[in-house]
């Protein structure tokens, strides 16, 4: 940790420390007393999170512990007393979309002299990040990081109260801390981590930095949230780590991340789905156990970055393309209704025209249903950031391009194929622009739009499929006879 004028800030070298010792898990270490929770009364709290789905359960916290605190969240920045960011480093535009948000809401810092602006989340765990805010952007009175939201009572307190900046990041391995607050933002389905950080450093990446250790709940603690969710009549869970495949081996649990879903297989919720899954070590008995569950949703996000095998493995991926392509035809026999979808990184370090192709036909060789793609962005800190690099930018976004028109033209056949069949969606709700049409999603994670009669949000109901575009379905209810 560096310290500076009472203030504890990151540290990327520390952050970069794993050791053997078992991480702490607590479950009594958050506690309000009646003044803390007395600090919002009257107050509103604008909350915005970006990034990926464990910052979106980090917010439901961070919401549930302003919420116990007397706040009321508005959605409207300009009602607000207390202003948070909870923010995502994974790429430099995420960073570049949360600083501009920092910068465009600084007017009403102006208008309301005891508004507090906070920011937290992954850029909170940047050095550099952290410094440039300090300097540049005097406005932002509270910054606390990934390991540290349980403090984020004590810190208002400390700056509601003298009016000074309060910074508290910690760069460390990290803890489980059991017993936070959780404002849910879904009703019908909802985020339940399973694990915590990452160990596989892969060398582009900044989450481990930002995220700490891997370090698994235990199976009673997911398994009695996933139950109690079930009571509350929740239909859908999905289950959340970096890599959901190493689940449980920092517990030396036997049956690791099969055994889990197989037990919330067996709770009996309606649906299962999880995120994310490392080719690298994914198991038969996860296959087995995904294709013996009816309630265990047959959809996988596989990400494979690189379709060749020397960018893989200066990416430290750990997996061939011949790997990648063994376990995609694994799966996909096992699990024939399997939809599939993937990340790919292109404009890596001195990435080739030829090993750009390979990517190509990797793409080609799997039809995925979707593919999330990105320009290859260079992190303070991480071993990729100091190769040089000979690709010039606009052969990256060439190269984005023509990955995208093949990506495209995939969704287009996958969804193509669901003409005419009758799927079950889980209803959403109606949509934004007409209240008639309602939405939801099938199984294998296709958003199905349709004409209602009668279904109501959280209904799993019969669609026939009427139309099919590249990034979703029209169809019609099936009546029930
Ligand atoms: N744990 C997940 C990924 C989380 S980050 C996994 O391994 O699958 C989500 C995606 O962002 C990654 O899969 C990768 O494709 C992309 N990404 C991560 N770091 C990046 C960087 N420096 N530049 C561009 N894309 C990046
Ligand atoms: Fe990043 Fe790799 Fe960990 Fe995913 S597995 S979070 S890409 S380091
Ligand atoms: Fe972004 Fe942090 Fe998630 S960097 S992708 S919010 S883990």
């Amino acid at each position: 940790m560096k310290q500076h004028a009472g203030w504890a800030l990151p540290d990327l070298k520390a952050a970069q420390i794993r050791t053997k010792q078992e991480s702490p898990v607590y479950r009594e270490q958050f506690i309000l007393n009646e003044e803390l929770r007395a600090l919002g009364k009257g107050k509103y709290y604008f909350l915005r999170t970006y990034g990926c789905q464990a910052n979106e359960r980090d917010g439901e916290s961070i919401a549930g512990i302003l919420e116990m605190m007397g706040f009321t969240q508005t959605k409207n920045a300009e009602d607000a007393d207390l202003i948070l960011l909870n923010t995502c480093a994974v790429r430099k535009n995420a960073e570049d979309k949360a600083l501009g948000e920092l910068g465009s809401l600084k007017r009403l810092c102006k208008e309301k002299p005891n508004l507090i602006f906070g920011m937290c989340g992954c850029m909170a765990q940047e050095e550099e990040i952290v410094r440039t805010v300090v300097e540049k952007y005097p406005h932002v009175d509270l910054i606390f990081g990934t390991h540290n939201i349980h403090s984020l009572p004590k810190l208002l307190y400390q700056v509601m109260m003298s009016h000074e900046r309060s910074i508290e990041v910690f760069s460390k391995e990290g803890e489980i801390v059991e017993n936070l607050p959780v404002k849910r933002f879904g009703v019908y389905k909802a985020w339940v981590n399973i694990m915590y950080g990452c160990d596989k450093f892969c060398t582009y990446c900044i989450v481990p930095y930002t995220r700490g250790k891997e370090r698994s709940r235990t199976m009673t603690d997911v398994l009695s949230e996933v139950q109690t969710l079930k009571k509350q009549g929740y239909k859908e869970v999905t289950l959340l780590g970096q890599n959901v495949n190493s689940y449980g081996k920092d517990l030396h649990l036997e049956g690791g991340f099969a055994r889990l879903l197989e037990e919330c297989a067996k709770t009996g919720i309606p649906r299962i789905r999880f995120m994310t899954s490392h080719p690298w070590d994914f198991s038969n008995e996860m296959i087995e156990v995904i294709a013996r569950y009816d309630n265990i949703m047959p959809f996988i996000h596989l990400p494979v970055q690189s379709g060749d095998n020397d960018i893989l493995k200066i990416m430290g991926r750990r997996y061939t393309i011949e790997q990648y392509k063994a376990l995609f035809d694994a799966l996909r026999n096992k699990i024939p209704h399997c939809a599939f979808s993937t990340d790919i990184i292109v404009g890596f370090p001195n990435e080739s025209e030829e090993q750009f192709q390979h990517t190509l036909d990797l793409v080609e060789y799997c039809h995925f249903d979707n593919a999330y793609t990105f320009i290859y962005s260079p992190r303070e800190g991480t071993p990729a950031a100091r190769m040089s690099d000979n690709v010039a930018m606009a052969v990256k976004q060439d190269r984005l391009q023509r990955l995208n028109e093949v990506v495209n033209r995939h969704a287009n056949e996958r969804n193509a194929a669901y003409l005419h069949r009758i799927v079950k969606v889980l209803v959403d709700g109606p949509s934004k622009k007409n209240p008639n049409i309602y939405s939801g999603y099938t199984e294998t994670n296709k958003l199905v739009n349709f004409a209602n009669e009668g279904a109501k949000s959280g209904d799993i109901i019969s669609v026939r499929i009427t139309a099919c575009k590249t990034w979703s379905l029209d169809g019609e209810v099936v009546k029930e006879k």
